[in-house]
C-alpha cells in the first residue's frame, strides 16, 4: 500500500477499506507518512467526507495507535467528558472541581486551541507552575490519590489524534464531522472513560453551524462510543454567542474560578450546572439530574467545589494563591472599554468573530509553533436579549499590541448586532 493511493482514493470520493484507514494511521504515527500527505488526507476527508463505518474504523485505529488506559485499578467507574469546541467555552475547569467535590473522581486529558475556538490546556497553562504533561502514571496516582486530574493528552495515549490535531488546526482542516467525530472519540476510548459526555456545541462560534450537523455529529459519536462498549449521552448546546463573557485564557480561567466562587455570569453557570448533573448521574453519583443539579449547586455554596480546584492545581505544581486572588493573573499592557454606539436590543453576538478576534489578538494560533499570550482576549459584556443605553460598555479588549488592537475593535464591534424591537435570550441547551 502507498499513502499517495489512499488519498486519491478518498479525493476521488472512493470508501477506504478498513486495512487503508489503518495503514494510513500506523504510518502516520510512526512518521512513515509524513505530515503533507496527512494534511492531503484530512483536506480529502474534509471535502468528501466519510461513511459511518470508515468513521469507526479511523476512530479505533487513532484509539490503537498508542496503550490503552485501564483505569478499572482506579476509579469504580470512569466518566469522562468533552466538548466539541467553542468559543469563551471553559465549562472544563469549573466542571471538573464540582463532580469530583460530589464524590466522583475524575480524570480529563484535554486539548489546545483550535482554530477559533479555545483549548483547556491553553488556559490552564496561564495558572504559574501548572504542569499539563503528566505521565500515565502520574495520571492515574493523582486520580487514585486526589480524585481529579486535568492534563494534555499523554504522549502514549491516542499520538495518531495528537500529531493529526495539530496539523488540522493549521491547515482549514477542523470542520468535518468524520475528523471530530474520530478526534474527539479515539481520546475518549484510549483514555479509559467507560461513560462519556459529550457537549456538542451548535451555531455561529461552533464547528457545527446548524443544529442538524451537531446532531449529526452527536448522533455519530454516540454511535461509535456504544460500539465500543460505552455509555455516552450527548447534549446539543448554543454556541451562537460566547459563552459567558470571557474569552481569552487567563480571562477564562479567572471566570471559571468564579463560577466557583458563586459569582459568574448566569448563562456560564447554569451550563456548568446542568453539565454536572448528567455526570453524576452518568456516574452513578446521582439519581436523577434534579439530584446531581442540587448536588452540583450545593458544591459550590459549601466551597467544596473551589478547595477541589486548589487541590487540583496544587497536585499539578500551580501557583494556588492565583486561586484565592485572581487579581495576581497576568495582565495584558492595553486594557479598552468600548462602548455601545446605540440603545437598542442586542440581538446577535456572533460568536465566531470574537474568536478570530481573540486569535488575532494572541490567544490562539496561526501556525503550530506560534506561542500562546495567555493575558489577552475580551470580556463581553452583554447577552443576546439585552437592553443596552448608547454608550454603557459594550465589551473590553485586553491586548498586547496596539495594532492588534486596533484590528479588533472595529471586528467585536461588528460581531454585536442591534435591534430596535425585544429580542429573546438564546437557549443554553437544545436537546
Ligand atoms: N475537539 C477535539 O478533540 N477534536 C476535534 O476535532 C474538535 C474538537
Amino acid at each position: 500500500m502507498r499513502a499517495v493511493d489512499i488519498i486519491i482514493k478518498k479525493r476521488d470520493r472512493h470508501e477506504l477499506s478498513h486495512d487503508e484507514i489503518e495503514f494510513f494511521v500506523r504510518g502516520f504515527t510512526n512518521g512513515d507518512i509524513p505530515d503533507y500527505q496527512a494534511s492531503a488526507f484530512a483536506m480529502a476527508v474534509l471535502l468528501n467526507g466519510m461513511t459511518a463505518r470508515e468513521t469507526t474504523d479511523l476512530t479505533l485505529a487513532m484509539a490503537h495507535s498508542g496503550s490503552m488506559l485501564d483505569l478499572s485499578d482506579v476509579v469504580d467507574l470512569a466518566v469522562d467528558k468533552h466538548s466539541s469546541g467553542g468559543v469563551g467555552d471553559k465549562t472544563s475547569l469549573s466542571v471538573l472541581p464540582i463532580v469530583a467535590a460530589c464524590g466522583l473522581p475524575v480524570g480529563k486529558m484535554s486539548g489546545r486551541g483550535l482554530g477559533f475556538s479555545g483549548g483547556t490546556l491553553d488556559k490552564l497553562e496561564s495558572i504559574p507552575g501548572y504542569r499539563v504533561n503528566l505521565s500515565t502514571e502520574e495520571f492515574k496516582q493523582q486520580l487514585k490519590e486526589k480524585g481529579i486530574v486535568l492534563t494534555g493528552q499523554s504522549l502514549d495515549l491516542a499520538p495518531a489524534d495528537g500529531k493529526m490535531y495539530a496539523l488540522r488546526d493549521v491547515t482549514g482542516t477542523v470542520q468535518s464531522i468524520p475528523l471530530i467525530a474520530s478526534s474527539i472519540m479515539c481520546k475518549k476510548l484510549a483514555a479509559g472513560a467507560q461513560a462519556i459526555l459529550l457537549d456538542v456545541k451548535t451555531g455561529l462560534g461552533a464547528f457545527m453551524e446548524t443544529l442538524e450537523e451537531a446532531r449529526k455529529l452527536a448522533t455519530l459519536m454516540t454511535d461509535i462510543g456504544k460500539l465500543a462498549g460505552r455509555e455516552v449521552v450527548a447534549l446539543l448546546s448554543d454556541m451562537n454567542q460566547p459563552l459567558g463573557c470571557a474569552v481569552g485564557n487567563s480571562l477564562e480561567v479567572i471566570e471559571a474560578i468564579d463560577l466557583l466562587k458563586g459569582n459568574a455570569p448566569e448563562d456560564f453557570t447554569e451550563h456548568c450546572l446542568h453539565v454536572s448533573a448528567h455526570m453524576l448521574v452518568l456516574g452513578k453519583r446521582a439519581a436523577n439530574l434534579d439530584e446531581g443539579r442540587a448536588m452540583a449547586e450545593k458544591s459550590i455554596e459549601d466551597g467544596s467545589a473551589l478547595e477541589k480546584l486548589r487541590v487540583l492545581v496544587r497536585a499539578q505544581g500551580g501557583d494556588v494563591s492565583y486561586i484565592d486572588d485572581t487579581s495576581k493573573f497576568e495582565k495584558a499592557k492595553l486594557i479598552e472599554v468600548v462602548k455601545s454606539p446605540r440603545s437598542g436590543y442586542l440581538s446577535e453576538v456572533q460568536a465566531r468573530s470574537v474568536g478570530e478576534a481573540a486569535v488575532t489578538l494572541g490567544a490562539g494560533r496561526a501556525k503550530k509553533s506560534d506561542p500562546v499570550d495567555h493575558a489577552v482576549g475580551f470580556i463581553i459584556h452583554h447577552k443576546v436579549g439585552d437592553t443596552l443605553e448608547a454608550g454603557e460598555p459594550l465589551f473590553t479588549i485586553h491586548a498586547n499590541d496596539q495594532a492588534k488592537l486596533d484590528d479588533v475593535r472595529e471586528i467585536v464591534l461588528a460581531a454585536h448586532t442591534f435591534s430596535d424591537a425585544p429580542t429573546g435570550k438564546l437557549p443554553l441547551f437544545y436537546s
